[in-house]
């Protein structure tokens, strides 16, 4: 062939942070078929969807088996009722959101590498370490990037500094991976800084459910003035364990404005050319998700997930070992031992454990000699991973 390529391509890693971790593990378990490999890796959800959420699931199947109820093309942003079930989660916390700022997505992965399509060449800010998405889909579009470095110093929650220009800013709180979360003060500071500079923030929430502090925003909607200036990306992936069902949200707030373009119609046009929307069971499962009783059920997960988060914080502390996460987030992130370096530690974990992680280099530079493993395994899994920890570590 003789076309041109994407070479912007070119500058990203050869794979996928979590497609490496997944091919380096099936080679270990080809090497070692009898190992009882504990996964504390991808955070990816391990108990069943909630019979609130089961039981829409079914209803709304079955309804498309049946002439007067069956639905052909989803509305490309939701359903109404999906929509007016989000705008309703939002109003719990006080925040009034109009129903057309809403957009339903396949899951925040998605908008997130998606949003790139809007937004022209301006700088990028993005916090280093930080999940890969916001790198890899603008590195893709030929942008160029400035980072936001979190370390120990700041405890990995970077804050604005006049140096830093006019840009799209990317935020994601409780973060991953280092679980570290902006409280109000910190986030004002950020939507004022935004605002001051006419810069746009997209601020990543999926962890959002996790916070059970009333020192932290849930929505970045909950800072005076953030409706000119931010976009929130949310997830039902782990509030709701819809991992395997793909559903998330995105507001764009009818006001944001910039170079003579509202971003919401922008969005809507590009949604309506490439996305023909979520599947109407799903549509349905994440509405009882988000009903009094889904959110209560869901929220029994959750608390299971932030026990293990406990138990593995409590072994942190116990052994002394600098670690941030594991309070408002189902991340726990922590310093290599002996100084090695994250894929090292990677390598040796799963080679004298048997425990998959996350290594932290895999999220940025900032990451090296750092480490990320999830509380999304069972009580069991995870006590056993405790167990093994306390030995080798
Ligand atoms: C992670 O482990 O960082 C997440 O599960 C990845 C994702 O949400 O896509």
């Amino acid at each position: 062939m003789n076309i041109k390529v994407n070479t912007n391509f070119d500058n990203i890693s050869e794979s996928y942070l979590f497609s490496e971790i997944n091919k380096r593990v099936s080679k270990y378990k080809n090497e070692h078929p009898n190992a009882n490999i504990v996964r504390l890796g991808i955070g990816d959800v391990t108990l069943p969807l909630s019979k609130v959420v089961v039981d829409a699931l079914v209803k709304a199947s079955m309804e498309m088996g049946v002439k007067e109820t069956f639905r052909g093309y989803p509305p490309e942003y939701g359903y109404d009722f999906i929509k007016e079930a989000i705008v309703k989660y939002y109003d719990r916390a006080g925040i009034k959101l109009d129903l057309d700022s809403v957009f339903l997505s396949d899951g925040a992965k998605s908008d997130l590498g998606n949003i790139v399509d809007i937004l022209g060449d301006n700088e990028i800010y993005i916090p280093n370490p930080v999940y890969p998405v916001y790198l890899d889909s603008n590195i893709m579009s030929g942008r160029h990037i400035n980072y936001l470095y979190g370390s120990i110093d700041n405890n990995f929650l970077p804050m604005p500094k006049d140096e830093y220009k006019t840009g799209i800013y990317y935020l994601c709180s409780p973060n991953n991976p280092t679980g570290a979360t902006y409280n109000y003060d910190e986030l004002t500071k950020w939507v004022e800084f935004a605002k001051r500079t006419g810069s746009l923030i997209i601020y990543d929430s999926a962890y959002e459910a996790f916070i059970k502090n009333d020192n932290y925003p849930h929505s970045i909607y909950e800072i005076d003035g953030s409706k000119e200036c931010a976009i929130e990306i949310c997830s039902f992936s782990k509030q709701a364990g819809f991992t395997g069902l793909r559903c998330g949200w995105t507001i764009i707030p009818l006001e944001l404005k910039s170079d003579n373009h509202y971003l919401n119609k922008m969005w809507k046009r590009r949604q309506a050319t490439k996305f023909n929307g979520v599947s109407y069971p799903v549509q349905r499962a994440a509405e009882a998700a988000l009903s009094e009783a889904g959110i209560k059920e869901c929220d029994i997960n959750i608390q299971y997930y932030m026990e293990n988060a406990r138990l593995l914080s409590e072994l942190f502390d116990k052994k002394g070992i600098y670690y941030t996460g594991g309070k408002s987030s189902p991340y726990i992130w922590f310093k290599c031992p002996n100084n090695m370096k994250s894929w090292e530690f990677f390598d040796y974990l799963l080679d004298k454990a048997n425990i998959v992680g996350t290594p932290g280099a895999g999220f940025g530079t900032n990451g090296e000699n750092y480490f990320r493993i999830t509380s999304f395994a069972t009580h069991e899994n995870t006590k056993e991973a405790i167990k093994r920890l306390e030995e080798l570590l």
